[in-house]
């Protein structure tokens, strides 16, 4: 089965091929080549989103298309950013202004407060945009007071993991791939695809 990954963030699609590199019968590949409009990501939850962006993509290029809509939820926030991380210090933003602008909104919040989850969304469609499968994968953490380690992306060097004593920047791509709501939420679908 050909995958097609509905994802501009490179981040995100290079561990997406990562994690399915070997899953048997499956060839993944990315947007690149594929013309597609921008899908406006107007739902209140991640799945509504994914779902969203699966089932219009797979409309435009015909093809079997996995979409992953994810991102943080921080308790003393009620939750934000969720599902407006991308967009939570401006359209575009990068990681350290994404960063900057969550520990400021923290500032003075002791750790115990500062709990937190990623959560990955992802949703399959059929090249005639039935769904095929939905899956979900989340990773609790807590926001570190300052950003540690350069790997990753987005939030990943202020989401600090207690397991491993490490933020996500601060572990290898391998380790990270080990934890992440990302994998979480592909082994899910990973199930589904064999049945
Ligand atoms: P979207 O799913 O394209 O709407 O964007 C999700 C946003 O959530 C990303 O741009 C990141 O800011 C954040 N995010 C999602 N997954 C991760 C991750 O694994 N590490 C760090 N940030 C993430």
């Amino acid at each position: 089965m050909k995958l097609v990954i509905a994802s501009r963030n490179k981040h995100k699609v290079a561990e997406i091929q990562t994690l399915l590199a070997g899953a048997p019968g499956l060839t993944v590949v990315s947007l690149d080549g594929y013309a597609v409009p921008q899908i406006v990501e107007d739902r209140d939850a991640f799945l509504g989103n994914a779902l969203k962006k699966a089932v219009e993509t797979a409309g435009y290029i015909k093809e079997t298309v996995l979409a992953d809509d994810s991102g943080l939820s921080v308790d003393a926030l009620n939750g934000a950013p969720g599902v407006y991380s991308a967009r939570y210090a401006g359209d575009g933003a990068s990681s350290a202004r994404l960063c900057a602008k969550l520990l400021r909104e923290l500032e003075g919040i002791p750790a115990a407060r500062r709990t937190a989850r990623f959560t990955a969304a992802l949703a399959v469609a059929a090249p005639d945009g039935r769904v095929l499968h939905t899956a979900e994968g989340i990773v609790e953490g807590v926001i570190a007071s300052e950003i540690r380690g350069v790997n990753g992306f987005g939030y990943d060097p202020v989401f600090y993991y207690p397991p491993l004593k490490k933020t996500f920047a601060e572990m290898s791509p391998a380790e990270k791939n080990l934890h992440s709501h990302r994998y979480r939420a592909l082994r899910e679908l990973l199930k589904k695809l064999r049945n």
